[in-house]
């Protein structure tokens, strides 16, 4: 079974499903951190990061792989931490905006999606990835809860530019962001970590034959 989480950056996406795959026993899959290891790379290589046919070589040279314990490799280097970086932050949209790139990921993360049960994290993951996901969720957020989530987890940067950036991020992944009509949109702007995944499980279990 395929449970796709979408939605911008902020709404509770990572925690929430890193979570749910937990406790349904099911694998976790952030293709975030597959666009983010790539321009990771790509800046290391100093590959101009407006050429969507270079990056998307590279891309195909080097898949982004994951261990079980969630860590994230591409080209041989461990880049869990490294793809948090604020530089990565800000020029990942630029890197995710490439046809060439998206194609490449696509196809990986449905190879990296398809054994097993497994919760997909993304922007088009309802939509493009895996139309067929048996559970589509949405999460939406104030934009000033997810700016401050966002702080949460980047303390050295200052608010305003905080806000910035998350607003720069949604307009460049406006052309993905948009819910599969099949979704189920949930606002986490006045829930809990727990009340979302609850809520999740909930339309999980209603697709899980009662034999299982
Ligand atoms: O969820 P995140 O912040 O780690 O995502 C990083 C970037 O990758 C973000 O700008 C949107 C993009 N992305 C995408 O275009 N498609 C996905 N399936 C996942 C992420």
């Amino acid at each position: 079974m395929i449970v796709a989480i979408d939605g911008p950056a902020g709404a509770g996406k990572s925690t929430v499903a890193r979570a749910l795959a937990e406790r349904l026993g099911f694998s976790y899959l952030d293709t975030g951190a597959m666009y983010r290891s790539l321009t990771w790379l790509g800046l290391q290589r100093g590959i101009p990061l407006d050429e969507g046919d270079r990056l998307g070589v590279l891309a195909r040279e080097f898949p982004v792989s994951f261990d079980d314990a969630g860590r994230v490799f591409i080209d041989g280097s461990d880049v869990t931490s490294a793809i948090r970086q604020v530089r990565v932050d800000r020029m990942v949209p630029v890197v995710a905006a490439h046809a060439e790139v998206r194609d490449v990921m696509r196809e990986r993360q449905r190879e990296l999606g398809s054994e097993g049960d497994v919760v997909i994290e993304g922007r088009d993951i309802g939509t493009v990835v895996a139309p067929g996901a048996e559970v589509k969720v949405y999460l939406v957020a104030d934009p000033a809860i997810r700016a401050g989530r966002r702080q949460a987890e980047r303390p050295e940067i200052g608010a305003d530019a905080l806000a910035t950036d998350l607003k720069l991020r949604d307009e460049s992944d406006a052309a993905r962001m948009r819910p599969a009509a099949d979704a189920e949109e949930i606002d986490t702007t006045h829930l809990t970590i727990e009340g979302v995944v609850a809520r999740i499980e909930e339309l999980v279990r209603a697709c899980i034959p009662a034999e299982r």
